[in-house]
């Protein structure tokens, strides 16, 4: 096991080395390195099938990279399974909403909070169908209005709007108490007005939660008032990083990957 931590500041959380990761008929990341800061916003940012989401997923540990290495809090993680990255504080959301649809909304938040209350305290509180304690509906109730579900919490998750969907599921990650949270595209498929609406909400419970946060985004237009820092992937190679305006600048991005896409006014 490489002994990542002698070379990565303290104040990084995330960071992948050399990431490879190929699937049978196409080389989707090719030698990513990557530095998340604690308190960062990043934006990974480029194209459909530019291997947004198989990065997210590496970092996840939805899936383990051909080589290369992933380190939290210093720690190789690499070869972490996902539900072990989730419980040492990762939350994480998909690019198409995973809620329960059967479910209504505050019973998906539940499982959130009584899955967070467990791992607190190491035991087994699981109890969907019973009555919940106060101070757990109290946690429910306060998780759905964060995200602005207040007033849909009995309604079944099936008949919610998308937009109202990828809330809930930003709702039952945020449960968790999560220290990262990874968000594959929080505004895919959205109105305009619901990815702005989107945005906002992101950066409120970013700011309320101090967390790191993660999020993938095809559109650069739609990060550039949340991301802290931006990196641009373009067939499976990082093309740019640096701050929104410097990516915004970089001569690449703008006349070989972005030109058509942005907005210079
Ligand atoms: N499970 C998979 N099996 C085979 N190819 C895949 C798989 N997942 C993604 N790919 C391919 O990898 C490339 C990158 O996909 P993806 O990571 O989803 O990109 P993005 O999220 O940026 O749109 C695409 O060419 C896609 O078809
Ligand atoms: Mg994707």
């Amino acid at each position: 096991m490489s002994n990542a931590s002698a070379t990565i500041p303290a104040n990084e959380i995330l960071t992948a080395r050399a990431i490879v990761k190929d699937y049978p008929s196409v080389k989707v990341l090719k030698l990513i390195d990557l530095s998340v800061s604690d308190g960062d916003t990043l934006a990974v940012i480029g194209p459909n099938g530019a291997g947004k989401t198989t990065l997210f997923k590496v970092l996840s540990g939805e899936v383990f990279a051909d080589s290369g290495t992933v380190s939290y809090n210093g720690a190789d993680i690499t070869r972490m399974p996902a539900w072990r990255r989730v419980r040492s504080g990762f939350g994480r959301s998909f690019q198409v909403a995973s809620v329960f649809l059967d479910l209504t909304a505050a019973e998906n938040v539940l499982i959130a909070v009584e899955a967070y209350l467990a791992q607190k305290t190491q035991g087994a509180r699981f109890r969907l169908g019973c009555r919940p304690a106060p101070d757990v509906r109290d946690l429910v109730d306060e998780t759905l209005e964060e995200v602005g579900l207040a007033s849909k919490g009995f309604d079944q998750a099936r008949f919610l709007s998308h937009g109202d969907k990828k809330r809930l599921e930003l709702a039952m990650s945020l449960a968790l108490r999560p220290r990262i949270l990874l968000l594959d595209e929080p505004t895919a498929g959205m109105a305009p007005a619901d990815r702005q609406a989107s945005i906002e909400l992101i950066a409120a419970v970013k700011a309320r939660h101090g967390m790191t946060v993660v999020l993938t985004e095809h559109d650069m237009d739609v990060v550039f008032g949340l991301a802290s820092r931006v990196v641009v992937l373009h067939h499976g190679e990082l093309v740019a990083a640096g701050t929104p305006e410097e990516v915004r600048q970089n001569p690449l991005v703008r006349e070989v990957y972005l030109g058509t896409e942005v907005n210079y006014a």
